[in-house]
């Protein structure tokens, strides 16, 4: 099974669904993100775990929809808090429409996303509805350490890595798991997918960070340089400000003190120490890293080594994506 008979199976269900009734303003900014499009990363693993564990993917395609309906939610809401223009190439729902439009239609996706489990009998739906609500959690947990990260001045690369990890990584655990869930595979098999998950995830988020400042404005689909114009304590900045010069490392700081109206300068003098410093090197050297370490847990799965190879050329691809 390839990644496009996941993609395309996917969407035909994801399509089956009637998003739109009454009041229209709720519901219409649900068919709009959706209807975007993005890479459907998190829907394909949960089918490809599926697929792994049981060679039935059909089986879980009310999880896959459960998981990518709960992502778009967490990206309406992650628009606004990070005042973000674009999404996926067009407007972001706050944009189209206007906050509260965002944050309703934001909860009622949320509330769509869980509704899903109810395909399933009593025990799996209780282990899916059970993962989902704790990772629901640690996502909102990593989105606050986000935002609370904006006005720190002592953030360490390790407590980055554990905000990634709770705002991203999760999900993308969870993602797999759930397929493994519908799956019924061993306990040992559930622990080793999602802890691949995790370390994907970071490597996954560690991959957008990057692309954040050095993307190409014209494919990426979200604005280059909104985590520099947010003050986002991200790697690229917490490692510059730690192996720049004593003049880079106060420039640094000072731009990342500061909310500007016109930001190309902020930008610009950013990417420029970032650059100097070989931070694009470092970050890509770390999610090769990520990526690796996700590798190992391919070895403690009890599946083919051809379905291994197929997970491993997953998270290849995604270390090397430039969307
Ligand atoms: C964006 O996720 C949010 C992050 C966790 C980085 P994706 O990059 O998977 O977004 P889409 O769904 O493909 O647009
Ligand atoms: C994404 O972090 C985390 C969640 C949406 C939960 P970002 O804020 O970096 O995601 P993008 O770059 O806006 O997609
Ligand atoms: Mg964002
Ligand atoms: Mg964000
Ligand atoms: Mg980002």
């Amino acid at each position: 099974m390839d990644i496009l008979t996941y993609q395309n199976d996917f969407l035909e269900y994801l399509e089956s669904k009637k998003w739109v009734k009454e009041p229209k303003n709720l519901y219409l900014p649900i068919k709009y993100i959706l209807g975007l499009g993005g890479k459907r990363i998190r829907p394909v693993l949960t089918l490809m775990a599926a697929e792994i564990f049981s060679g039935e993917y059909k089986k879980a395609l009310p999880a896959a929809l459960a998981v990518e309906v709960f992502h778009n939610f967490t990206l309406v809401h992650d628009d606004i808090m990070d005042d973000a223009p674009l999404r996926r190439g067009n407007k972001t729902v706050h944009e189209k429409w206007d906050i509260n439009t965002g944050i309703l239609s934001g909860d009622a996706t949320l509330i769509l996303a869980y509704q899903y489990f109810e395909n399933y009998e009593p025990e799996v739906f209780q282990n899916l509805a059970k993962l989902f609500s704790k990772t629901a959690l640690e996502v909102c947990e990593g989105q606050q350490l986000d935002i609370d990260f904006e006005t720190r001045n002592d953030v360490t690369i390790d407590e980055y890595i554990n905000m990634i990890r709770l705002k991203t990584s999760v999900l993308v655990g969870a993602a797999l798991q759930m397929g493994a869930i519908v799956a019924k595979t061993s306990e040992e098999n559930l622990n080793e997918i999602y802890n691949f998950g995790i370390n994907l995830g970071i490597a996954f988020q560690l991959q957008d960070d990057y692309l954040d400042t050095f993307g190409n404005p014209e494919t990426f689909g979200k604005q280059v340089g909104g985590d520099i114009i947010e003050n986002k304590k991200t790697y690229l900045y917490l490692k510059a400000l730690e192996i720049s010069t004593p003049e880079d490392k106060n420039k640094l700081k000072s731009f990342f003190n500061q909310k500007l109206e016109d930001n190309t300068t902020k930008i610009e003098e950013v990417k420029n120490i970032f650059l100097a410093n070989k931070i694009p090197e470092l970050i890509k050297e770390l999610i090769k890293s990520y990526t690796d370490l996700a590798f190992q847990s391919l070895d403690n799965l009890n599946i083919s080594e051809e379905n291994k190879f197929k997970l491993k050329d997953f998270g290849l691809n995604l270390m090397n994506r430039e969307v």
